[in-house]
């Protein structure tokens, strides 16, 4: 089973993110990560996440307070001003690892084999980890990343929001010549949360897909008053790539990320180019397409398992 560490901010989408890996991939850790909300409360989101998911076998470490050198921002307006409103959840009872989530990234990473990275939250604590320890390019097999886009952007028309909270976070990650696999809007967006997806897990007989069907009903709700015809299952996507990459197409792409631009700022620009002599070499693989209904039958039928 393949190792990972889970690096998150939950979010919504996160804690399904959650429940899909622990299932099928070997999480040896949960690292936070300011970003949809403050790192108090993404940290207390993925306490919860374990407790009401019955895992709390897996270490939940806290990271960074903010981005590499700008301002926090939050993405209240999608996930509520907790980071996750929407179910009587009660507040966590579980202790959180000591230390910080970068060091348990190095220590995880030098002492584990084919170690997988699933970052689903702002880049911060990654970019400090291979700035503190170099040697991580050389022991970590896998990057697969929530974030960016080779189309439009979502907290900007350029920016996706995990890029565009710590822009020079990310560019540090997608330079670290580490193997990516960059899941981002342009196919997140492939994969919306509908009513009948709720109705399909409300129906779901145990207590953890209850809440995921509360959680999912608010996460709904501020999807479509942002116009949109579902709840984007952004975070679970780079979960799914690790599960089963059948069901998702991928592109070799060079990406590289805007730091400076004024309107542009946290800006995933993808060579799209085919074949252009003009440019240069590919550093990533980038989801193009993803066949939903395969994710949603692996989503459903994982919750389930709980
Ligand atoms: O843009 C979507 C991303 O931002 C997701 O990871 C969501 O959880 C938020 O962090
Ligand atoms: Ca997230």
């Amino acid at each position: 089973m393949t190792s990972v560490i889970i690096d998150c901010d939950p979010g919504h989408d996160d804690a399904l993110a959650i429940l899909l890996a622990a299932k099928h991939l070997d999480v040896l850790g949960i690292t936070t990560v300011s970003g949809n909300e403050s790192i108090d409360n993404v940290t207390s989101n993925a306490l919860k996440i374990v407790e009401f998911g019955n895992l709390t076998d897996i270490p939940v470490i806290r990271g960074a307070e903010g981005p590499l050198f700008r301002d926090a921002v939050y993405a209240s307006h999608v996930h509520g001003k907790s980071g996750m409103d929407g179910a009587e959840i009660p507040e966590p009872t579980t202790k959180l690892q000591e230390g910080h989530a970068v060091d348990f990234i190095i220590d995880t990473a030098m002492s584990t084999s084919d170690l997988v990275l699933l970052p689903m939250g702002p880049l911060t604590n990654i970019a400090l980890a291979l700035r503190k320890e170099p040697k991580l390019r050389d022991r970590i097999k896998l990057m697969s990343i929530m974030g960016g886009s080779s189309t439009s952007g979502n907290y900007t028309a350029a920016a996706e929001f995990n890029i565009y909270v710590d822009a020079e976070a990310a560019d540090i990650v997608f330079r670290s010549e580490i193997p990516i696999l960059m899941s981002g809007l342009n196919l997140t967006r492939q994969v919306l949360a509908k009513q009948e997806h709720i109705d399909e897990i409300r129906e779901i007989n145990n207590s953890t897909a209850q809440v995921i069907a509360d959680l999912l009903t608010f996460y709904l709700g501020t999807s479509t008053r942002h116009s949109h015809d579902g709840a984007a299952m952004h975070d679970p996507c780079a979960v799914a790539a690790m599960i089963d990459p059948t069901m998702i197409e991928f592109e070799p792409m060079h990406v590289v990320v805007e730091t400076t631009g004024t309107h542009t700022y946290g800006m995933t620009l993808c060579d799209v180019r085919p074949g252009s002599v003009k440019s240069k070499p590919a550093n990533m693989e980038v989801a193009v397409t993803i066949d939903s209904d395969r994710f949603f039958k692996l989503l459903i039928d994982t919750l389930r398992m709980y």
